[in-house]
């Protein structure tokens, strides 16, 4: 990473809560980039680098003021939080009101008026930067739900922007958002785009509804299509777009990787690690309540405990990056995972042969692709997902057509992977009879669903998710 001048203004500027690279403070007191966790980054990264667009986020440590900096061919510009926004905006608003609301209440949101003052003056922040890097009649595409406040807040302040919003979590069913204190202002928030982006249609359809009840619109009424029939809502003079468009990976990219011979041996050299089991079980996630990792791990020790399945023939391997340690209901869950992981493997390890390999932490790409090259399942069960592209990732990583899916229903990726094992991750039966069904799937069984799915993942990736979206925002940075 090269620093440099951010002289001009940028013509397409992504807007989102975290920059791509993440300034990490180590012991020593010396500090470094990284590269920022979860799927947003993963999906957006490679296409703005593409474009050497600008990207205006937040560098991941409070109290910090960082210049603009080029990154290669990206122009970095950070926004300052300080501890308390942190704390209230961050951690408070978007990550213990917006998240579990807008994930089916899995866990209860807190409505608390301190952390929304501090989130509508954050998402002020990021509009005021926002407006400042944009050159004249400029593309911004502001991202997630960290930052619904900023379509309106901008439009406000640079009429002349093109303005999409993308929201990458789901958007929940219109009884759950009603609860929220704030709801007519986050409509209003959303509606200062020329464009508002949802994975699914129902998303979609859900938001055109509330167009109408909380801000007294009237939005079209056809049926929202996947990247078609976007419906539409005249505020003003202006006509709000409202459509779903299912994000993606770079599918090609790792299709690449997982052919190279460092990542294919890297793979054989980890099952021979692991003692060369018959089969080997793979979770991926970021450490998040919403994903379902006690699910897995349950099915595991029930399908031990009733001797289906024997820690010499099968293990699980459980990468989780940490996440948002310091809010409440994730410590909460962290410890009880631990405690599940521990468990079975006090009751079903063996010494050198645990049942479960749990790492709590972030890989390296090549590492990451090489677990998906070893791991003869994946599992992937989350109670509530916008999308999930860790499933995407695996498949892309599988030109040998090895490796079965199991997937929960609940997962916005499942509309697309319909030749995954299918699970609802509250059934617990279900979930044992698809991993073992997944476990003992003949080969050429295993292989025609595993040539469905990559057909699926190659010809829909990231590009064409994006490149969908600025078509209907109408902008020429959609080549
Ligand atoms: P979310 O955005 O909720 O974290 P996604 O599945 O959409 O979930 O995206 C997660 C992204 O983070 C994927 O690109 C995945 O490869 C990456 N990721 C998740 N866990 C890890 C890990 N332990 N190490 C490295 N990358 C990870
Ligand atoms: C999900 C969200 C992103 C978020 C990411 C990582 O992908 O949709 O907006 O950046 O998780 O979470 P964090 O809170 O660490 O940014």
């Amino acid at each position: 990473m090269s620093d440099g001048g951010t002289a001009g203004r940028a013509d397409f500027v992504v807007v989102a809560n975290r920059l791509p690279v993440d300034l990490e403070r180590l012991d020593d007191g010396t500090q470094r980039w990284k590269h920022s966790p979860g799927g947003l980054v993963t999906a957006l990264e490679p296409f703005l680098r593409a474009r050497h667009g600008a990207w205006v986020g937040w560098p991941g440590v409070a109290d910090l003021d960082v210049e603009p900096f080029l990154d290669e061919d990206l122009h970095i510009h950070p926004v300052s939080l300080t501890a308390a926004e942190f704390a209230e905006y961050y951690e408070g608003f978007s990550n213990a009101t917006l998240w579990p609301l807008y994930h089916d209440v899995v866990v209860p949101p807190v409505f608390d008026r301190t952390w929304w003052n501090s989130y509508q003056r954050v998402n002020r922040r990021f509009a005021e930067a926002a407006a400042e890097v944009s050159a004249e009649g400029a593309t911004v595409w502001v991202q997630d739900y960290q930052l619904q406040l900023v379509p309106s807040m901008l439009r406000e302040l640079r009429p002349d922007l093109r303005i999409g919003f993308f929201l990458h979590i789901p958007f929940p069913p219109v009884e759950l958002f009603m609860q929220l204190p704030w709801r007519t202002e986050i409509v209003q928030g959303l509606l200062g785009a020329d464009l508002v982006g949802f994975h699914r249609p129902g998303g979609a359809q859900n938001f055109l509804w509330l167009a109408r009840r909380l801000a007294g619109f009237e939005p079209s009424r056809g049926q929202v299509g996947v990247r078609s029939r976007p419906g539409v809502v005249q505020v003003g003079d202006r006509t709000v777009r409202v459509g779903a468009f299912p994000i993606s990976i770079a599918a090609n990219d790792l299709d690449r990787l997982a052919r190279t011979k460092e990542v294919q041996q890297r793979a054989k050299q980890l099952r021979a690690e692991l003692g060369n089991p018959r089969r080997i079980l793979l979770g991926v996630d970021r450490l998040d309540y919403t994903k379902g990792i006690d699910v897995r791990l349950h099915a595991m020790r029930e399908l031990l405990a009733e001797g289906d399945i024997t820690v010499e023939d099968v293990v699980m391997i459980q990468v989780a990056t940490p996440s948002r340690e310091r809010v409440e209901h994730y410590q909460e869950m962290r410890e009880g995972i631990e405690r599940a992981v521990g468990r079975i493997n006090g009751e079903y390890g063996r010494v050198g042969h645990p049942a479960v390999h749990y790492l709590h932490t972030s890989v390296p790409r090549k590492d990451l692709v090489a677990f998906y090259c070893a791991a003869d399942v994946m599992v992937v069960t989350p109670v509530r997902d916008g999308m999930n592209l860790v499933c995407k990732e695996y498949v892309a990583s599988r030109h040998d057509l090895g490796g079965t899916l199991v997937l929960s229903e609940f997962a916005g990726a499942a509309a697309e992977l319909t030749s995954a094992f299918l699970v609802n991750p509250h059934n617990l039966d279900g979930v044992k009879d698809a991993l073992l069904a997944a476990l003992n799937i003949e080969e050429a069984e295993g292989r025609r669903r595993m040539r469905a799915l990559r057909r699926q993942v190659l010809t829909h990736d990231v590009d064409r998710w994006a490149r969908s979206f600025l078509e209907a925002l109408g902008t020429p940075h959609a080549e």
